[in-house]
C-alpha cells in the first residue's frame, strides 16, 4: 500500500479549517493507503507553552482526531514527541537545508511578525522537521489544506537534494490539496486564512464550539453589499460561506446558488448555522466520550507510537548508513 502522512499542531482545537481542509480527507483514504496522522507536539514548542495546558491541549487533540473519525484501529495516530527518529532524522535535515530556503517561508515571516519577543531558531528550522515527519515512513502522498503547500514543496527539495549528493534514500511525496476548501476563510475577514490564533474569536469557528456560538459566529459573519448568493472571487465573503455549506452537505455549488436565487444573506446564514451545529453536534458528543476514557487514548497512542518506530527506524537505518555515520 502507499503511504499517507500527515499532521496538525495541538495548539488550542481544531478549526473549521483544519476540519474541511485537512481532517475530513484524512478518513477517506484509510482503505486504501498506510495512513499515518501524527500529533504534531514538537512544532507547537516553537511558541512558549504553558505545560500543564500544554499536556491537556494534547490528549484533548487526540480525542479531536478519533471524534474526526480518524480509526486507529486502520489508521497509525501517534505523538510526534514519542518516535525520537523525528528529532533525529530532523538534525541531519537541518544540516541539509539552506537558510535561503528558510528564510523565504512565508509562515515563518508571518510567526516571527507576530511573536517578536521568541523568535527561536525551533521556529526557524519547523520546516525541516516537517520533512522529517514525511520522509520517515517513505510517504508517497500528503494531504495538507493551501498554507503548507509551500512547506512540502521545500521537503520535496530537501529529499531530492539529499538523494542526489548521498544516493537514493527518501520518497519523494505528492502534495495533496482538496479542490474545494483547501483555504477556508476568516469569518471576519474573507481575505485571510480562519485561523485559530486570531485574536479576534469571531473570525474562527472551533469544532468545539457550543451551540449558541456557532449560531453567533455564523451570523456574523463579514458578507458584502452586492445582495446576491453568488460564488464568486467579487464576493469573498459569500463565496466561503457556499464553500463550507458545500462541504459539510455535499451539495453541488450551483445547487446552493439556485437554492438560495432571490434570497437574502440572513436566510443562508441562518440555514448555514443550522448546518454546522447539526455537523458538529456528534463530533463533539464523541469527543466527550474520548475524554473521559483516558486509559483508551493512553492504549491508543502507545500501540500507534511501537507502529510508527519501527517504520522510522528502517529509514533512520538507511540515512545513516548513506551519510557515512559509523
Ligand atoms: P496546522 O496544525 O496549522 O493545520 C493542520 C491542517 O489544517 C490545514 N488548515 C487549513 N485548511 C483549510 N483552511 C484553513 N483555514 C486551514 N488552516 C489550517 C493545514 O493546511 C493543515 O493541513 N505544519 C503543519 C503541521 C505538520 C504537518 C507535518 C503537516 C507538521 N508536520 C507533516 C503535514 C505533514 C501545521 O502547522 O498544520
Amino acid at each position: 500500500k502507499k503511504v499517507i502522512f500527515s499532521g496538525a499542531q495541538p495548539t488550542g482545537t481544531l478549526t473549521l479549517g483544519n476540519y474541511l481542509g485537512a481532517i475530513q480527507n484524512w478518513k477517506s483514504f484509510e482503505d486504501d493507503f498506510q495512513c499515518i496522522y501524527s500529533i504534531v507536539d514538537l512544532h507547537s514548542l516553537t511558541i512558549r507553552t504553558n505545560p500543564e495546558e500544554f499536556k491537556e491541549s494534547c490528549l484533548s487533540m487526540l480525542a479531536q482526531y478519533l471524534a474526526c473519525g480518524i480509526n486507529p484501529d486502520k489508521n497509525i495516530v501517534f505523538f510526534q514527541s514519542h518516535v525520537p527518529q523525528h528529532s533525529e532524522l530532523a538534525w541531519i535535515l537541518n544540516c541539509n537545508t539552506y537558510m535561503g530556503e528558510l528564510n523565504r517561508m512565508t509562515q515563518f515571516k508571518d510567526k516571527s511578525a507576530n511573536h517578536k519577543d521568541n523568535i527561536n531558531a525551533g521556529l526557524f528550522a519547523y520546516p525541516a522537521l516537517q520533512a522529517a515527519d514525511i520522509l520517515l515512513y517513505k510517504t508517497n502522498l500528503v494531504p495538507v489544506g493551501q498554507d503548507q503547500k509551500q512547506h512540502l514543496e521545500l521537503a520535496r527539495d530537501i529529499a531530492t537534494r539529499f538523494n542526489n549528493n548521498y544516493g537514493e534514500t527518501f520518497v519523494v511525496p505528492e502534495i495533496y490539496t482538496p479542490k474545494l476548501g483547501a483555504k477556508i476563510m476568516s469569518l471576519q475577514n474573507p481575505n485571510v486564512k480562519m485561523s485559530k490564533s486570531d485574536e479576534n474569536p469571531n473570525a474562527y469557528i472551533s469544532i468545539l464550539d457550543d451551540e449558541k456560538n456557532l449560531i453567533k459566529k455564523m451570523k456574523r459573519a463579514v458578507t458584502d453589499n452586492e445582495g446576491v448568493i453568488r460564488y464568486s472571487d467579487e464576493q469573498p465573503g459569500i463565496k466561503n460561506l457556499i464553500t463550507i455549506y458545500s462541504k459539510l452537505t455535499g451539495l453541488q455549488i450551483e445547487e446552493i446558488e439556485n437554492k438560495y436565487e432571490g434570497k437574502g444573506y440572513g436566510h443562508l446564514k441562518t440555514d448555514l448555522a443550522e448546518i454546522v451545529v447539526e455537523s458538529l453536534n456528534p463530533i463533539q458528543t464523541t469527543y466527550n466520550k474520548y475524554m473521559n476514557a483516558p486509559d483508551y487514548l493512553q492504549e491508543v497512542y502507545t500501540k500507534g507510537a511501537d507502529k510508527a518506530k519501527e517504520l522510522a527506524e528502517d529509514t533512520m537505518k538507511k540515512v545513516k548508513n548513506n551519510i557515512g555515520l559509523v
